[in-house]
């Protein structure tokens, strides 16, 4: 089975490693794929992303990174994909994706969310929160892969 795995990643956390590489075990082939958003002010561009999580997940074999914009649902469509893969934190994530997978639902009967429970020492994990801690110079190299760690640091010195 395929499945798609959709975020922002902005930038990719160890906490979405940690569900990329348990899908990775369970599923044929994982597709990460990144939302163009034009309405979220972002650290990284998307071409950034991309490569950050393509060094990240380059030891699984079955994980590709790909890009999408519009609805999740037409995407998925598009890449004959009908499973969506979501990591839940804690409670306080349960109400906001419940209703977006019923909204997808709601758009195609076919597609099916999958949550998966975050690792317990990733439930404090957002991208939010590694970009805060590193803006005033705090330690983020267990929280993010080697390469975001190095990028948050280049891009901090170049300025926002
Ligand atoms: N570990 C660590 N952090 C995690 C995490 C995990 N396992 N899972 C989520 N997060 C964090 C992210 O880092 C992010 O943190 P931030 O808010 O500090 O940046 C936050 O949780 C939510 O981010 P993410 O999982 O990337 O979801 P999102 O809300 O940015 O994106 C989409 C959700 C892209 C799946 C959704 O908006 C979408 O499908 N959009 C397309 C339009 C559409 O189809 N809409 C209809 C559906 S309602």
């Amino acid at each position: 089975m395929v499945v798609v795995y959709p975020g922002s990643f902005d930038p990719i956390t160890n906490g979405h490693l940690d569900i990329i590489e348990r899908c990775s075990k369970k599923f044929d082939k994982v597709v990460v794929s990144i939302l163009y958003n034009p309405s979220k002010k972002t650290m990284f561009t998307v071409e950034e992303r991309k490569e950050m999580i393509k060094e990240a997940v380059k030891k699984f074999t079955n994980v590709e990174v790909d890009t999408f914009s519009g609805l999740l649902v037409d995407y998925s469509k598009a890449k004959g994909i009908s499973t969506v893969i979501r990591g839940l934190r804690a409670v306080t994530d349960f109400e906001y994706e419940m209703q977006m997978a019923l909204m997808n639902r709601k758009l195609d009967d076919e597609l099916e969310t999958v949550f998966l429970m975050s690792s317990n020492q990733y439930t404090f994990l957002s991208s939010s929160v590694v970009k805060e801690v590193a803006i005033f110079n705090g330690d983020i190299s267990k929280l993010v892969p080697k390469v975001v760690n190095q990028a948050i640091y280049k891009k901090l010195k170049g300025g926002l």
